[in-house]
């Protein structure tokens, strides 16, 4: 009885945990999500993923330059920001990622046009840096 209590204690604190957001703090973090974030993915997936998910450079709506997928699961991407807080934050911990460039010249599509250069190897693992707000990632800023 006392493990069934934990588990439901756990389940929602990972249910209510973004409730601290604001509605613009929601759609940035959703946007991390869609953007920077596929467990497992390939370097042979950036583009069905990248066009499935509809991911274009903002206001152009183009295909953009590059976009990079951290390949962990979304609670070790989360665990990098500070506790209800902010800033640029670089993890102390490699993450594996895929990143994906452009194979295009100066016309560049939109979704779900988007085609990528295969870039190898395909999964390595750096640190990333990360803008935090209220303890979640809002902005994927580079890895290094
Ligand atoms: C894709 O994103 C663009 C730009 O945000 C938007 O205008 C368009 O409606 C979206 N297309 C689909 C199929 O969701």
């Amino acid at each position: 009885a006392c493990c069934r209590v934990l588990h439901v204690g756990i389940l929602l604190l990972i249910v209510y945990s973004t409730a601290a957001l604001n509605d613009y703090q929601s759609k940035r973090y959703n946007k991390f999500k869609n953007q920077h974030h596929n467990p497992g993915m390939r370097a042979t997936d950036c583009d069905s993923v990248i066009n499935d998910r509809n991911i274009s450079e903002t206001n152009t709506g183009l295909c953009k330059w590059t976009n990079t997928f951290i390949t962990t699961t979304l609670g070790q991407i989360n665990a990098v920001c500070p506790r209800n807080g902010g800033g640029l934050i670089t993890s102390n911990n490699p993450f594996t990622f895929v990143e994906c460039k452009l194979n295009s010249g100066n016309n560049r599509p939109k979704p779900p046009n988007c085609m990528y250069k295969v870039l190898q190897p395909p999964r390595f693992a750096k640190r990333i840096v990360i803008g935090c707000e209220a303890g979640f990632p809002m902005h994927f800023e580079r890895c290094e």
